[in-house]
């Protein structure tokens, strides 16, 4: 290529998806392409533009088709030669129907087959025709020089991508795939590399992590690889996302309690507390199973910080079910939640089951969950002002430019007076007050 071309890519949904377009932005940086990070005018700016999409509920994908109409209106009106594309979980969900109702839109790329989008823009410039590369099968990961791994001192690490559970209403199954784990020495590998280059954290990621190796041979699991990783010079946290309870065994609550650097979060999706809502959700787990399983954890990790997602107005879903919700939100105490209102997604199992909760009843019950939880989370915050924390010491706070930003190994955010230089390092901070969910402290001194 003479003169660059220039590529921007805007991200939409989860840690996998933003490593996603990490490794995207790698390889299509390594064949030559300029990479536009940061742009007010993304359209203005860029010869090639990819929308990485979402399709976990419908609001992620409106505002990906509100992108498409804008770039519709801009390709006509101002830049006809601007090459548009769509990557993620809306091009494996809608696959070329996109290309009728997006005539405007060149290309789409599936989620196992980001190595092959210098190819596929080099395909579309040349032929200019619509090009869709989607494939079916093997394991969406690629460990990738080239990838920077966002910024900072964390970096993302998939270690296995799909998912073989049957939840009626997540539409992950179809634009995932099945269950496809990274070799346990690969991912041994990879984060020692990643230690060696200086990156102090690992997220590991994978859409049910704890089901992790069950398709490998010999089958190594989840926790052994927790303990293999714990081993590896130079890391200092190892967080990951996300677990099923199904699958969040004993083996697992041990290999945390025994490990020196995995982190003491634990997000584990409850969804309802009520089991007849969960047996329509087809979750496999119910209350008094899952209330057992944190009971246990509890037990062996006592300062476990345990995060949960809960979705209100699923189908059928009574004053009487929500009850019950608020009751287990009440009851297991959680340090955090997130909740979603149940979007209905086409290609869903759920999607067959009537929609029958209306939106001011969502919207009600989001309201009140999430007052229950705040005042929860609030106290169990609270309860930490005038304890002290080791904390990883991260990026300078974008509001004060005198001030840092860490986390402590129960992934809480802590901001504290300090400079750049402590980037990276561990310190002890003592917490002196609350904002938000963010912990406010004062640097005691350097740990060892
Ligand atoms: N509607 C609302 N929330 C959903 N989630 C997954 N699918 C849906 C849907 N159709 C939520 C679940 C999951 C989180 C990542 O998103 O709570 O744990
Ligand atoms: Fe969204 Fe799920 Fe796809 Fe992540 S895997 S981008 S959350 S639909």
């Amino acid at each position: 290529m003479n003169t660059k071309l220039k590529l921007h890519i805007r991200t939409f949904g989860c840690q996998m998806n933003f490593y996603d377009s990490d490794v995207a932005l790698g390889a299509l940086e390594n064949a030559g392409f300029e990479i536009i990070k940061e742009t007010a005018h993304p359209y203005e700016d860029s010869d090639v533009f990819i929308l990485n999409t979402c399709s976990v509920r419908e609001h992620a994908e409106t505002r990906v088709y509100g992108h498409l109409y804008e770039l519709r209106d801009f390709k006509a009106e101002k830049k006809p030669d601007l090459i548009v594309g769509l990557m993620g979980c809306m091009a494996e969900e809608h696959k070329e129907k996109l290309f009728k109702k997006f005539p405007h839109l060149d290309f789409l790329c599936g989620t196992r087959n980001i190595k092959e989008l210098p190819e596929i823009v080099e395909t579309v410039r040349k032929t200019r025709q619509q090009t869709a590369r989607i494939k079916k099968e093997g394991l969406g990961i690629e460990y990738s020089e080239l990838t920077k791994y966002g910024n900072g001192i964390n970096a993302w690490l998939p270690i296995m991508t799909g998912c073989n559970k049957v939840c009626t209403y997540c539409i992950v199954p179809t634009t995932r795939g099945p269950e496809v784990s990274m070799p346990a020495r690969e991912v041994y590998k990879e984060a020692s590399r990643l230690a060696e280059q200086g990156y102090k954290q690992i997220t590991l990621l994978g859409q049910n992590v704890n089901s992790y190796g069950k398709d490998l041979p010999g089958n190594p699991s989840f926790p052994e690889l927790l303990r293999m990783l714990d081993e590896i010079e130079g890391l200092e946290l190892i967080s990951f996302t996300t677990s099923h309870p199904e699958d969040a065994t004993e083996e697992l609550f041990l290999a945390m309690r025994d490990s020196k650097k995995v982190s003491r979060r634990f997000h584990l999706p409850l969804q309802s507390g009520s089991d007849a809502v969960l047996k329509r959700m087809k979750r496999l787990h119910r209350y008094a199973e899952f209330k057992a399983k944190v009971d246990r954890f509890r037990e062996l990790v006592p300062d476990i910080s345990l995060t949960t997602d809960i979705i209100v107005g699923f189908c059928g879903e009574t004053e009487e079910d929500f009850e019950a919700t608020k009751r287990a939100i009440k009851e297991i105490e959680f340090d955090g939640a997130y909740i979603f209102q149940y979007s209905p997604r086409p290609a869903t199992p759920a999607y067959k089951i009537k929609d029958d909760v209306p939106k001011e009843v969502k919207n009600r019950r989001n309201v009140e969950l999430l007052a229950i939880q705040d005042a929860i989370t609030k106290k169990h915050y609270e309860k930490l002002i005038g304890s002290s924390a080791e904390v990883l010491v991260d990026h300078i706070s974008r509001k004060d430019e005198h001030q840092m930003i860490g986390q402590t190994r129960h992934e809480r955010h802590v901001v504290f007076g300090g400079t750049s230089q402590l980037s990276g390092t561990t310190q002890t901070i003592q917490i002196k007050s609350v904002r938000n969910k963010t912990l406010l402290g004062e640097l005691v001194s350097a740990a060892q």
